[in-house]
């Protein structure tokens, strides 16, 4: 699957900081239940990885990526694990390559025109647009449509239950991503069914 065609699974993408390997397959059912199935784990713990392989192990449903690339040893490892995508916040030229090279389908992230040209220019049309609100939001991505309308997003950071239905409203917006749908203070208590209710309204 190409990345285009692997964000048009769901409309909302869980953007995930956990560090238990242990209840991590809980998460992923819980958001899976809730057709999110696209599970986007941040390298922001040292656990991250054990964490995606526990996902990956226990709950075949769920397609998972690792967020927060920035370095190609952790490109490599996620090859190692046969990810099933990876996303970066931003594009940088030789990272691209590398994930290129590693067969992953690959979002980097743009904030820009000219991080957009040159990411563009680099053979991509499917772009994360991070951070989404601070960087101009729903008016932003209205005005990249104009010259760049062959270019669609994921836009991440910032996006709640109260906006998310209006970036997912603009045509150049494939699905959304966030932290909202599963948040620590709901995994922490293991309430999985108000995580599967988030991922649900999100995704109707
Ligand atoms: C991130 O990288 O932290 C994601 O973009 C999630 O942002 P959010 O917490 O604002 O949803």
């Amino acid at each position: 699957m190409n990345i285009r065609s692997l964000l048009a699974v769901s409309k909302v993408i869980p953007v995930l900081e956990l560090n238990d390997p242990s209840t991590a397959p809980d998460v992923a059912r819980a958001l899976c239940k809730g057709g999110a199935s696209v599970l986007e784990i941040t390298l922001r713990t040292p656990e991250a990885f054990d964490v995606m392989t526990a996902i990956k192990e226990n709950v075949p449903e769920a397609i998972v990526g690792a967020g927060t690339v920035n370095t190609e040893a952790q490109i490599a490892r996620c090859k190692d694990l046969n990810l099933d995508f990876m996303v970066s916040p931003g594009f940088h030229k030789p990272l691209f390559d590398a994930a290129k090279e590693s067969g992953i389908p690959y979002l980097p992230g743009i904030a820009t025109a000219s991080e957009l040209l040159a990411a563009s220019h680099a053979g991509l049309d499917t772009l994360k647009f991070f951070p989404a609100v601070a960087a101009g939001g729903i008016t932003m991505l209205k005005a990249l449509n104009g010259p760049y309308g062959d270019i669609k997003f994921c836009p991440t950071g910032g996006i709640n239950s109260d906006n998310c239905k209006d970036f997912l409203n603009l045509p150049n917006v494939i699905c959304v991503g966030g932290s909202w749908i599963a948040p620590k203070q709901l995994i922490q208590a293991q309430a999985w069914d108000e995580v599967t209710a988030l991922a649900t309204a999100a995704n109707s």
